[in-house]
């Protein structure tokens, strides 16, 4: 439990022992430090509760306070000022060393289906995919820190206009294959298509379909019969979507990114069946279409049926978002599920939920929640574009970053090392810049920004982590102990270490990563500050020298541990 908890209990408790009737006491980290580092203020709503004078009341709350505090002072009407004693505090850090579950209060354990990364089959990656996949894959992190059981589904678009497209080219570029011969009898051979052909067959034919009504026509088609299961289409695309699913995961894999499951669209259609029995008595026809209302009266704008089945007896996204929702609490009964998908979705992803709850495929008591981020913009402001106003690909973008980093290292002698520091940096590099930000805020992308080594940036917090790791291999002490504060910096540094609970809490109900980011950068510029004014190494009073390493390891150990949940690796070197 964090320390700044089991203060609060302590004081609680002391207040209970006075005859006074209270929830539970915050402490307030003290914006004054002169006059305390944390404050009490309960005294003015106690005295209104009990008529009594709040400094009175102070007074005695103040005489049965332990040793724990230290320059204990009543400010004001009434506020109680605390100071944190050496003892207590170095005995907490100590025992913190290599346990950062001492620092963090857990949550009740909850379990939690994250779907994000959203990928779409035969299509590469870009630049919109990456603050999704960021994201999810931190809060997925955070709540499982926070001791919640999560499962992360990447709910892959695999169905849709792109298998028509794929297919088509195929056709077109080698008609004589058997999946196109209608006379050809023997069994379909697995077919055989590589990531690199797979990467030019869907913008080829998209923009041939564009101009060329034909083909459009035959692109829809095909993607009916690869929709309705019909062979060898269905076959076909299946194998299309193995191939596209290796790219898929290796750049996922490179950013970090680890899915559970890699269910999608295809694999929810077998739940549609027993998903549309359960929504039945709530759908009505409209032209032709099956609909379910979901509006409320206290609704402020129009929300509109939503459509399960189309006009045409197809399924559509919204029955494979349903019959998916139908297999998850079915087979890992979560308390929670969270769509970390793009704002645009908002309106959609209301409608399904509501129909969701309104037709009991939920219980009430599942929460269903959109955590949809903000977008990343060009330096005009607008989504982020190539030059030729395309849609650039994530791994050209990661590339740009790898390039711009490249030139900042060169004194490497080890290629490989090399190679591996700069992937950890790029990775670094592009998650801390997405996750600094509010999630719900855009951001620009700035290259150069994000790649310097100064200012709030990946690179300055691994730069941070690699300069306390060379100071930790050359100092040769590996029993280490905390029991003695030697300077104001460094007592700075373990007060901000007690924040790192509450910091934490407020991230995870918030929904946002950013307060991470910045307390990294914050506590990296407060242990750079004690680097700045300490010769560590030199230092040659025994206990003083162990109590600098000790704090050393103590920083690395729990800026490791926020970065994991960041999904960010250090390196020993850079
Ligand atoms: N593939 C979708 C897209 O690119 C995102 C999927 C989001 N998740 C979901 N369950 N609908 O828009």
């Amino acid at each position: 439990m964090s320390f700044i908890k089991r203060t609060e209990e302590y004081v609680t408790n002391v207040i209970r022992e006075c005859g006074f009737e209270i929830d539970n006491v915050t402490l307030e980290p003290s914006s004054r430090r002169d006059l305390g580092e944390f404050q009490i203020n309960v005294c003015m709503m106690l005295a209104k509760k009990y008529g009594k004078n709040p400094r009175e009341l102070a007074d005695m709350i103040v005489s049965k306070l332990d040793d724990r505090f230290y320059n204990v002072n009543i400010a004001g009407p009434g506020f109680i000022n605390v100071s944190i004693s050496e003892k207590y505090l170095t005995e907490y850090l100590n025992d913190s060393i290599d346990n950062f579950d001492n620092l963090i209060d857990k949550q009740e354990e909850k379990t939690i289906i994250v779907d994000y990364g959203g990928a779409n089959a035969a299509k590469a990656l870009h630049v919109g995919h990456m603050r999704t996949a960021n994201i999810g894959e931190s809060l997925k992190r955070l709540a499982s820190t926070l001791g919640n059981k999560t499962i992360g589904d990447v709910h892959l678009g695999d169905l849709g206009r792109q298998s028509g497209m794929v297919i088509s080219e195929i056709k077109k570029r080698k008609p004589d294959l058997c999946y196109f011969d209608p006379n050809y009898k023997g069994e379909y051979p697995k077919l055989e298509i590589t990531p690199e052909e797979l990467a030019i067959y869907y913008p080829t034919a998209s923009a041939d379909a564009k101009e060329n009504p034909e083909r459009m026509e035959e692109v829809r088609k095909i993607t009916a019969l690869v929709d309705n299961g019909v062979e060898p289409y269905i076959s076909m695309w299946k194998d299309i979507v193995e191939v596209s699913c290796k790219t898929i995961k290796e750049t996922y894999d490179y950013l970090n990114c680890n899915f559970e499951l890699w269910e999608g669209e295809l694999s929810s259609l077998k739940y549609v069946e027993p998903t549309l029995k359960i929504l039945e008595p709530y759908m009505y026809e409209s032209d032709g279409a099956k609909v379910i209302d979901v509006k409320k009266d206290d609704d402020k704008v129009d929300i509109p049926p939503l459509i399960v089945i189309k006009n045409d007896g197809a399924t559509i996204y919204a029955t494979r978002d349903l019959a998916t929702i139908y297999n998850r609490v079915k087979t890992y009964n979560p308390d929670e599920i969270w769509y970390v998908v793009d704002v645009r979705q908002g309106l959609y992803f209301e409608q399904v939920f509501r129909a969701s709850y309104k037709s009991g495929l939920v219980r009430n008591d599942v929460k269903l929640a959109h955590y949809w981020n903000g977008t990343m913009n060009g330096k005009d402001g607008k989504p982020f574009k190539t030059r030729d106003g395309g849609v650039l690909e994530l791994n050209t973008l990661l590339n740009q970053v790898r390039e711009e980093l490249s030139k900042k290292m060169d004194k490497f002698d080890d290629e490989n090392d090399k190679n591996n520091i700069l992937d950890i940096l790029t990775v670094a590099t592009v998650k801390y810049a997405d996750l600094l930000p509010y999630r719900t805020t855009d951001y620009i992308f700035d290259i150069e920004k994000f790649c310097s080594f100064e200012g709030k940036t990946g690179p300055y917090v691994l730069y941070t982590m690699v300069r306390i790791n060379s100071i930790l291999e050359k100092s040769n002490i590996s029993n280490y102990c905390i029991n003695n504060i030697y300077s104001d910096t460094q007592r700075n540094i373990y007060i901000k270490l007690l924040e790192i609970s509450r910091m934490l809490e407020k991230s995870y109900s918030e929904k946002t990563l950013s307060y991470i980011c910045e307390y990294l950068f914050e506590l990296c510029s407060l242990f750079n500050k004690f680097y700045g004014e300490t010769n560590i190494l030199n230092e040659t009073d025994e206990n003083k020298k162990l109590n600098y390493i000790s704090m050393l390891k103590l920083v690395y150990n729990t800026c490791k541990k926020l970065l994991d949940i960041l999904a960010i690796r250090v390196p020993n070197k850079m």
